[in-house]
């Protein structure tokens, strides 16, 4: 049994299955009282629709408590760093509420996006793995510098929609943003379809757009393992051609990180990427997702949001029925053990 839900990593293929076949067991039969008695708190250091509502509601309909807290707005600002002096904004020590909270709570989510400064110092997940040493009940990842959430709820719809996925075209798209955004659902999602032997191809602008090594090589390894293939391209008619299932996703690319007008000047080049008809009409009667939340003819048509083969909202639903299903993993309860 796995202590914590911090990245699917260490989720074997396998797992991941059973929680999706328990996802799919609670979407038919939502209410239980697995976690009766039981009490969670998310904390969100950013913003949040989706996972936040999904979380609470997805607790309550099992008979458990959420605790919301928005540490720096409605909870103490939270230090992280070691043996520094707290004369800045932040009132308590990570040490404090991790150890606090765990005499409170039995389980921690939190969602802590990356500073987007220097990410060599992001890229080390400091936040989540703060939590992870100091407290003593399970952790939980509701989005950092990756979203295993949203990778179940992904696999989850690819899975319904498709069936069988081993080699079946997955195709990631980069898209247009005013702003860099966090490449975390990117990291995710070349990782969690990579797990499932899809053919998985990543389009993106240009070189500077490639997502982290890390991501990239353990994509490349999960698919090497599962007889899949893994590439990259920069060509948006070849990338489209013949997919079964088309994911947009925006993000900053890395070699300007904390650089906001260097990467500025990239990527207002690429409005083109945007998702549309006629690069659908490429594919081979390809599922569109993406995570939400999406502006509308900036990253994908009204079409394309509107057509029936878009199933973002389903997408969003599933994270309700996969995080149920992977909360009572964490609580070592099983679909037959509910009451
Ligand atoms: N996809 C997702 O995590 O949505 P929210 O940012 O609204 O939680």
């Amino acid at each position: 049994m796995h202590k914590n839900f911090i990245n699917t990593e260490n989720w074997s293929k396998a797992e991941i299955n059973q929680l999706l076949i328990h996802a799919n067991q609670l979407k038919n039969n939502p209410v239980n009282s697995s976690l009766l008695n039981k009490s969670i708190a998310l904390l969100f250091l950013n913003p949040s629709m989706r996972t936040r509502t999904s979380f609470e509601v997805g607790i309550q309909q099992m008979g458990g408590m959420a605790v919301i807290l928005q540490p720096g707005k409605d909870a103490w600002g939270i230090e992280f760093e070691d043996g520094v002096v707290m004369d800045g904004d932040s009132e308590e020590h990570i040490k404090e509420v991790a150890a606090v909270l765990s005499t409170y709570v039995d389980a921690i989510a939190i969602r802590a996006f990356p500073k987007f400064v220097d990410w060599e110092i992001d890229k080390q997940d400091l936040v989540i793995r703060a939590f992870a040493k100091y407290a003593s009940v399970p952790i939980i990842n509701m989005e950092t510098i990756v979203h295993p959430c949203q990778e179940l709820a992904l696999m989850m719809t690819i899975k319904n929609h498709l069936g069988t996925v081993k080699n079946k075209k997955f195709l990631m798209t980069w898209t247009y943003h005013p702003r860099p955004l966090n490449t975390a659902v990117a990291n995710s999602g070349l990782s969690i379809t990579s797990k499932f032997g899809m053919d998985v191809t990543l389009l993106c602008p240009n070189e500077d757009y490639v997502l982290d090594s890390k991501y990239i090589e353990l994509a490349q390894k999960n698919c090497e393992e599962q007889g899949a293939s893994f590439s990259i391209s920069h060509d948006i008619n070849s990338a489209y051609k013949d997919a079964d299932f088309v994911y947009a996703k925006s993000w900053g690319a890395l070699p300007f990180y904390g650089d906001v007008e260097a990467e500025w000047n990239q990527r207002r080049k690429y409005h083109h990427f945007m998702v549309d008809q006629h690069k659908m009409s490429l594919t081979n009667n390809a599922k569109f997702s993406h995570c939400l939340p999406l502006r509308r003819n900036i990253k994908a048509t009204d079409a394309v949001m509107d057509a029936d083969y878009c199933v973002a909202i389903e997408e969003a639903e599933n994270r309700l029925h996969t995080q149920k299903a992977m909360l009572m993993s964490l609580f070592g309860q099983s679909i037959g053990e509910q009451s």
